[in-house]
């Protein structure tokens, strides 16, 4: 197999150039702005490590910052121009101050149409860099640095055919206590509405043995809840199973939880579900995006299981695992869905009883097969369904929690919530608010008195 890991010599290079920039970057800020999802916040924390280690201050404020990066998605549209208004902000900044340097990156930077618009109608846009590129940012900022040019750094091979795991430079974790671990990039299912695939190039795993050390590493230093990270975790093949990496990632001294995002439902095996049920340190949340359930739909979708098989699973699921919770993603409005598809996505949010869903209102997508469908469905039916599925997923919800009243819940501490409030996460991921402060990263029972349909509130034990 071609070595996909980036040799010590080219990260030692890497590091080098890191270490000439220093004079130039001393005394200056660089700050991150993060778009998407947990993948992203990861590749953000790699791309803060390796500004850290070119010298630069980290700072949340970009108002104070000399670079400025924004890490963007490019899931749905409305992501797309979260990112593109966001990099508008700087338009009046740039032209006072020529030195600050604006740049643009991961999923929005990799497709070739979002480019051309960047170049065309963001010339304060100093530079981009696709996803994959994170251990070459020391490269990139000397490039970026030394250039009056615009400057761009995406792979030269078409990037589905290519991939490399992006890693060996220094990571700045945002948080004390929480970390993100990739066990594999990329995705070869090719949802037919779905663009991670040409953004984030095909599957590869990372291997065992680096997994586990980082986790071993990780829970050494204190953290309490690791998510292990990759686009359809279940296609792990970097040396034994998903199942198998999950149970050994939660069987080290210590206690702390261990998470996983996402699988997909065609291989939620039961190997899986009995690591879930059956290792304590394996958070009880299984989150298994379903996203319609119309099996027509599915087959449109590409999604390679129906109705009947993810309802079997998700039964199995709530077997095996009494205490779980479980959470889904929800399409709406994909082309030619029906009232009669959408019926059956509503019976089955019905039946099934997620704790929580994330539904979308389906977005086209450049370059994908859906976007090219027949039967492109009119907003005001996609919203009406939106709705009618929020509205019955409220009732669901709420129902589920109140089977919490009276339980105790072992609580990860967050702190405050921004209302003041002492909040945490259960195993289920589940928000709990109760009546005492307790530092951040500590665990602690609450007895559960009441709930609403996404928060438990109780009493500490
Ligand atoms: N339009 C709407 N939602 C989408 N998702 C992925 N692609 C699209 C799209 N084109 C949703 C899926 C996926 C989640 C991360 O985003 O539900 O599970
Ligand atoms: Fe997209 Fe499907 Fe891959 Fe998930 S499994 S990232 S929805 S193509």
């Amino acid at each position: 197999m071609e070595n996909i890991y980036i040799p010590k010599e080219e990260i030692q290079k890497q590091l080098n150039i890191a270490n000439s920039l220093k004079e130039i970057t001393l005394g200056k800020k660089a700050c991150v702005i993060t778009f998407g999802c947990q993948q992203n916040e990861n590749d953000s924390e790699r791309i803060a490590g390796a500004l850290e280690e070119c010298g630069y201050e980290i700072v949340d404020d970009s108002d104070i910052a000399d670079v400025i990066i924004i890490n963007t998605c490019a899931i749905r549209e409305h992501a797309e121009i979260r990112a593109l208004s966001e990099a508008g902000q700087f338009k009046g900044r740039k032209a006072n101050d020529r030195s600050i340097k604006i740049g643009l990156c991961c999923c929005m930077a990799q497709q070739a149409h979002r480019r051309e618009q960047i170049y065309k109608s963001y010339p304060y846009v100093d530079f981009v860099f696709g996803t994959d590129m994170h251990h070459r940012l020391p490269e990139i900022m000397q490039t970026v640095l030394n250039s009056k040019k615009r400057v761009s750094f995406i792979t030269d091979k078409p990037h589905n055919e290519f991939g490399v795991i992006s890693e060996g430079m220094p990571v700045k974790r945002e948080s004390g206590y929480k970390a993100w671990v990739p066990v594999m990039y990329g995705c070869n299912n090719f949802c037919t509405y779905c663009v991670v695939p040409y953004a984030r190039g095909h599957e590869r795993s990372r291997c065992k043995e680096e997994v586990l050390a980082e986790v071993k590493s990780l829970v050494e230093q204190g953290y309490k809840d690791i998510t292990l990270l990759g686009q359809n975790v279940n296609s792990f093949s970097g040396g034994c199973s998903f199942a198998q990496l999950l149970n050994e990632c939660a069987s080290f001294d210590g206690e702390y939880v261990v998470r996983f995002m996402t699988s997909h439902p065609k291989d939620a095996s039961d190997e899986l579900i009995e690591v879930i049920a059956n290792n304590p340190k394996v958070a009880k949340h299984f989150h298994l995006p379903v996203q319609s359930g119309s099996s027509r739909v599915l087959k449109l979708m590409n999604r390679k299981y129906d109705r009947e098989k993810y309802l079997a699973t998700a039964t199995k699921i709530k077997e095996k695992i009494p205490d779980v919770a479980l959470t889904t993603d929800i399409i709406i409005g994909f082309p030619t869905e029906t009232e009669a598809d959408f019926a059956e996505t509503y019976s089955l949010v019905e039946n099934v009883g997620f704790d929580m869903i994330y539904t979308f209102i389906y977005s086209p997508r450049v370059g994908t097969v859906a976007a090219k469908m027949e039967g492109q469905i009119p907003r005001e039916d996609s919203n009406r369904r939106f709705k009618a599925l929020s509205d019955l997923q409220n009732e669901v919800a709420e129902k589920l929690n109140e089977e919490f009243i009276g339980k105790t819940v072992r609580v990860l501490s967050d702190g405050y919530n921004k209302n003041g409030v002492p909040c945490g996460r259960s195993s289920q991921n589940k928000i709990v608010t109760y009546d005492k402060f307790v530092p951040e990263g500590q665990f602690v029972d609450v007895k559960v008195e009441n709930v609403g349909a996404y928060l438990l509130n109780g009493k500490i034990i």
